[in-house]
């Protein structure tokens, strides 16, 4: 072990100072308590709710049989909700899985989103390694699309008609910001159907604050329409969900 630790420390002497600190700095985090405990303790506990509503999502739709359509997904990163729609929603349903992001992170954050947390850029993960993480889940070809593009950009009349033709089961929403969140909205009232599940992953961003975010965005958004009906599925910590009536 002293060896180890010898040639390890040799090793980082030889490199350019700043790479030499990067990497010591990752090795003090590996092998730290903090590391530990966050591994054991507290990303299961944010992933576990996540899978808890989707589960719970399956049960509604599966009672309220049929919801057919689509499962779309906006911010979608490293796949993890996607793989996990998929472990949960393939076996009853018959879904397309439809992936919005930018693929390239997250945007410039506008005034009404600035908090240090998010930057832009931050939170990338390319089309390519996103399509390669849901294949390695099992997702076939034909059943997952992509739409690349920044939503303001990329939600527009011409992806409607894309996708038009079928409705959405569930529209998965996680892109954190209230910029992100209110085209999303906008895009998506022609895909609303009669038990069409909307869910918020981040309904608590922002200090809960109810005038900002997500939270604002679906306010401002229901407000805008009175001419439809939405109740509430479920509200627990960071995550929201909601069914057209
Ligand atoms: C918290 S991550 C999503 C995590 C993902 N659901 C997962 O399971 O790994 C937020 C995602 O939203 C995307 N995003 C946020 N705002 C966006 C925008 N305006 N246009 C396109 N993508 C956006 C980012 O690129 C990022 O992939």
């Amino acid at each position: 072990m002293n060896a180890l630790k010898r040639l390890y420390r040799g090793t980082l002497s030889t490199l350019p100072p700043e790479l030499a600190k990067t990497i010591k700095q990752s090795a003090d985090w590996i092998r730290s308590p903090a590391n530990r405990w966050t591994r054991r303790y507290y990303t299961p506990a944010a992933r576990q709710p996540r899978e808890d509503l989707l589960l719970l999502i399956a049960r509604f739709c599966h009672i309220n049989r049929p919801i057919e359509g689509y499962y779309f997904e906006f911010g979608c990163h490293e796949a993890n909700t996607m793989r996990a729609a998929w472990k949960h929603f393939r076996h009853l349903f018959n879904w397309h899985f439809v992936a919005f992001d930018s693929f390239e992170g997250l945007p410039e954050i506008k005034d009404i989103d600035k908090q240090p947390i998010w930057q832009a850029g931050k939170l990338k993960t390319s089309n390519e390694d996103f399509v390669r993480l849901c294949r390695s889940a099992g997702m076939p070809a034909n059943r997952l699309s992509t739409v690349k593009g920044f939503y303001d950009q990329s939600l527009n009349e011409q992806t409607q008609a894309r996708f038009l033709g079928s409705k959405a089961a569930v529209v998965y929403i996680d892109c954190d910001l209230y910029a992100s969140t209110v085209p999303i909205l906008k895009f998506i009232v022609p895909f609303l159907q009669r038990g069409t599940v909307i869910v918020f992953d981040d309904w608590a961003c922002f200090h809960n604050d109810p005038n900002r975010g997500e939270r604002l965005a679906w306010r401002e958004f229901t407000e805008a329409h009175p001419e439809l009906a939405f109740s509430k599925l479920y509200e627990q910590g960071e995550l929201a969900a909601f069914v057209s009536l």
